[in-house]
């Protein structure tokens, strides 16, 4: 569990799988799309006034913060962010597109995987937005929690809890009326995935802030902005996304 990944939007992956990125590996043309993986194009100079973030890494599908380092010897094992569900809108009239507002590890023995959950947010081509809670132990397929209706507005808390390094926790409450869906899941096989994915098009969205945090398997509380990287997408040279830190535990991801 070195990387922890937290407070992300990104652009939704199609059904495809993808390594998840390693800031210490270099990038490779197989960590694409979506929310498995993150393809890191440069570092950019960024403004964070709660914390010392002074740079954000690049990529093409991932915007927030993620946390690589942690006290000696312990593990992520829970991350968690409150957030409002945004109103969304099309980029362009007639222009579907999606993007997911989740939190996620890294698992520990298996480093491919992601234990994350989330919810999507889609606009169709003439217009009609939808959402939905889901839950992913990835590489294996994301699922939609059953029943858990997701409204722009709704204030949500997803989390994800590590128990040990075969068997995990996602949850995502409604805070709103105090539903709650969670489940447990397994540990995928590291092996099982395949490379390459298709991103589809990034929709416009309200900011999204989220109110985050992490714990080691000590109890250990992790800022975000104090050791964190700041994630932010680009796409075919254009920036999408901005990314702000307002207090340790407060990040704003918005569309640009
Ligand atoms: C959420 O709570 C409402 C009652 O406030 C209930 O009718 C509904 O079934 C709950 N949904 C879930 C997914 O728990
Ligand atoms: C969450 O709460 C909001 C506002 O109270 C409601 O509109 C929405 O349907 C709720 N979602 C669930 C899953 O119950
Ligand atoms: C992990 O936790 C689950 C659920 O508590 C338990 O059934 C399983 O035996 C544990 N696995 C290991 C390797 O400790
Ligand atoms: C930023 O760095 C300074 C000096 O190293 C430190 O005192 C301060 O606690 C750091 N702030 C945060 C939010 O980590
Ligand atoms: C980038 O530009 C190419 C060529 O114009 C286009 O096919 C592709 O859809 C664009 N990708 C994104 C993510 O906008």
């Amino acid at each position: 569990m070195e990387l922890l990944i937290l407070f992300l939007a990104s652009s939704l992956l199609c059904d495809a799988y993808a390594r998840p990125p390693s800031l210490s590996e270099p990038f490779t043309a197989r960590n694409v799309a979506g929310r498995s993986g993150s393809a890191i194009v440069s570092d950019v100079p960024v403004v964070s006034e709660g914390g010392n973030i002074t740079h954000a890494v690049v990529t093409t599908n991932w915007a927030g913060v993620v946390i690589e380092t942690l006290p000696a010897g312990q593990n992520f094992q829970t991350v968690y962010a409150q957030f409002t569900v945004p109103t969304q809108s099309q980029t362009a009239k007639g222009a579907a597109g999606s993007a997911s507002i989740w939190v996620g590890i890294d698992g520990a023995t298996t480093g491919a995987t992601i234990l994350q959950t989330g919810v999507d947010i889609s606009v169709s081509a003439s217009g009609v937005a939808s959402y939905s809670a889901w839950y992913e132990w990835f590489p294996n397929p994301s699922v939609v929690f059953d029943g858990m209706v997701v409204n722009a507005g709704d204030v949500v808390i997803a989390s994800v809890v590590m128990i040990n390094s075969t068997t995990g926790v996602a949850g995502v409450t409604n805070e709103s009326r105090g539903n709650v869906s969670s489940i447990e899941l397994s540990a995928p096989n590291a092996q099982d995935f395949a490379a390459d994915g298709i991103l589809v098009p990034f929709s416009n969205f309200t900011p999204v802030t989220f109110i985050t945090g992490a714990f080691t398997n000590t109890g250990a509380l992790v800022d975000p902005s104090a050791t964190g990287t700041i994630f932010t997408i680009q796409q075919n040279g254009t920036v999408l996304t901005s990314v702000s830190v307002a207090t340790p535990d407060t990040i704003t991801v918005k569309h640009t």
